[in-house]
């Protein structure tokens, strides 16, 4: 097993490898049965050769019909063992590498899972979907290949030799200059196609990432009349992927020729040389025979060679491209200090100093915020768009760490809390609204797993999509999403508030959720909101909304620019003055 890795982890290149390898080890007694099956092949097909020798020198030769029989007998037996173990080895093999890849699999999901935003910021969705269907199935299909017949390659070559010089050494010479040149070339073309398959790789990434853009964006694309610009931009990816994938096998087509070429001359040097040598020294027929029976074997070992090398130069790329998702660092995870007692109990909220810029960015996207929210208490945040709502939202369930300054729930630092317990009680409505496949009852107890029907209904009849959802056809059971239902947008905002809703938080955070929502239906849903003993938080860009509130912060360029209720801003904010003008349809008075 060990040698297995080893030989495995050389042909890979780089100790990268061993990681991927290390999934293997609770496989190593299949692994090990599978390759002493392997050997079982090899060994028949070895001596093989041999047995024939034998047929011709002690029975054709001499005319022994006997000796014919029993070394063809033996020949029959031993092929017929090397079939079973063939068998066998096959369904040891495909065992291995299926489990092999439904663990790499696995892990490589939970690591995503674990990602934090920030890290789903540095791989783009494409390229994890591509890393975790076609390069694991990749990674799988090297490893069946390799213990199916990978190793089986490189041991024929050399106990090819080695029977060929049992059989003959002046011949077998012939034989054993040749092959370490062709060792080499094939391990230059190995290095050679592993940089030209990491490349390849990247191109499908980029053919996947277009596609799904395409794919959901594909009512955008229509209703722009953009389609032939994207299938443009489709077949230009598409032809990169061609491109290069035709350039690297290329390189592997190359190398076939060559090694047939360099083979076939060796054969003929054995064949002219053994003629020689059976007139003038009297070298056995057979023993020739047998010398050209093993250069031929040996040829097809190196071909088939040749095809793994390209095989493996592949894996390897996929091996790089799932290790490099795997020793991903997550950088937001709980702290070693964290403490399991602290929950949100109240509801508090305080900002101090926070200033915050997206790791990787270099522009600064809150600067210096300071307020504090007692709990119970609606707040309205206001601001352009691009003013940094969102983004000061995303540090309240500590979705991004600050960069500067410290968020304070109940009293606590935000880094202090476990994350678990701190997004338990947050109600997070996003601004886009994203339902899964599913019914509508699964999509809200989506926020509760053992939500009762009653607290279901009482959610919706909140978030005012109650009697929306009676009137669909099979009421709170209709499927959503894929081959379900489409809801029209304010629709979704509010199940998504519902969803939010049903976990009775003690912080909600609503991102925009009410933009698509009429004025008389946004007053009942704000209403509604009244009876939790929850501390709300309302981006909005409308005045109407913010009005509502208890207080309102207004936030421009990063920056809280004023704050208090909608009576005492018009007095001390001359923006907010300003926004209310242009809202309340006194822009055109005001700029006159
Ligand atoms: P926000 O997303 O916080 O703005 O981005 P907003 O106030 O909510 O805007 P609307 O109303 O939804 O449109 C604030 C700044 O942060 C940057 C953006 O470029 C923007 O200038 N940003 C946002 C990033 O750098 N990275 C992100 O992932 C998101
Ligand atoms: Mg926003």
């Amino acid at each position: 097993m060990a040698f297995y890795t080893y030989i495995l982890q050389l042909q890979l290149g780089g100790l990268r490898m061993a990681r991927i390898l290390s999934y293997l080890k609770p496989y190593r007694i299949a692994v090990a049965v599978a390759l002493l099956l392997m050997l079982t092949e090899l060994v028949v097909e070895l001596i093989q050769p041999l047995l024939m020798a034998k047929i011709i020198d002690k029975g054709i030769m001499q005319n022994d019909l006997q000796e014919v029989m029993k070394w063809g007998g033996i020949m029959v037996g031993a092929s017929f063992a090397a079939f079973a173990a063939g068998v066998i080895n096959s369904f040891y093999a495909a065992h291995v590498s299926q489990s092999f890849g439904f663990d790499v699999r696995k892990s490589l999901y939970e690591k995503v899972q674990s990602f934090s935003f920030a890290n789903f910021n540095h791989f783009p969705t494409s390229s994890l979907i591509t890393r975790m269907t076609n390069d694991i199935t990749q990674l799988q299909n090297t490893v069946f290949m390799s213990l199916r017949i990978m190793m089986r390659a490189p041991l024929l070559i050399i106990g090819g030799l080695g029977m060929a010089f049992v059989v003959n050494v002046k011949l077998a010479l012939i034989l054993s200059v040749v092959a370490p040149f062709l060792f080499l070339f094939l391990f230059w073309v190995m290095g050679k196609g592993g940089s030209m398959f990491k490349e390849v790789q990247e191109k499908l990434d980029a053919v996947n990432s277009v596609m799904q853009e395409n794919l959901s964006g594909i009512r955008l694309i229509k209703a722009f009349v953009r389609r032939k610009h994207e299938v443009k931009r489709f077949t230009g990816t598409n032809k990169d992927l061609r491109d290069g994938t035709i350039k690297a096998l290329r390189l592997m087509e190359v190398t076939m020729p060559v090694l047939l070429l360099i083979m076939n001359l060796c054969i003929l040097g054995v064949l002219w040389f053994g003629s020689i040598q059976v007139n003038t020294e009297g070298v056995k027929v057979g023993e020739v025979v047998a010398i050209v029976n093993y250069a031929t074997r040996i040829t097809a070992a190196f071909s088939i060679f040749s095809w793994i090398i390209m095989a493996f130069s592949r894996a390897r790329a996929s091996a790089n491209r799932v290790t490099e998702v795997l020793e991903t660092e997550v950088d937001l995870a709980d702290l070693w200090d964290s403490r399991k007692d602290l929950t949100v109990n109240e509801g508090k909220i305080e900002f101090t100093n926070v200033s915050f810029q997206y790791p990787g960015t270099a522009e600064m996207v809150l600067e210096d915020i300071s307020f504090k929210i007692n709990p119970g208490e609606t707040v309205a945040i206001l601001g352009a768009t691009g003013a940094g709502k969102t983004s000061l939202f995303q540090l309240i369930p500590r979705l991004y760490d600050v960069t500067g300054g410290i968020v304070k729930i109940d009293g606590h630092d935000v880094r202090k809390m476990k994350m678990e317990n701190l997004r338990r009680k947050v109600g997070f409505v996003p601004q886009e609204a994203l339902l899964f496949t599913g019914s509508v009852k699964e999509n809200i107890s989506w926020g509760k797993e053992d939500a009762t029907m009653v607290e279901i209904t009482a959610a919706s009849v909140n978030a005012q999509i109650h009697e929306t959802i009676m009137n669909l056809p099979q009421q709170y059971d209709t499927r959503v999403g894929q081959k379900g239902v489409n809801l029209s947008g304010g629709q979704k905002q509010r199940l998504s508030i519902a969803r939010a809703l049903v976990r009775m938080p003690k912080i909600l955070l609503l991102d925009d959720s009410t933009s698509a929502l009429d004025m008389k239906t946004e007053a009942k849903l704000l209403g509604a909101l009244k009876e939790y003993t929850c501390t709300t938080l309302i981006i909005t860009q409308k005045i109407s909304t913010a009005i509502e509130a208890d207080r309102i912060l207004l936030l421009e360029d990063g920056k809280l620019l004023a704050e208090g209720d909608h009576d005492s801003l018009l007095k001390t904010s001359g923006l907010y003055k300003r926004i209310f003008q242009s809202q309340s349809g006194e822009e055109n008075r005001n700029y006159a």
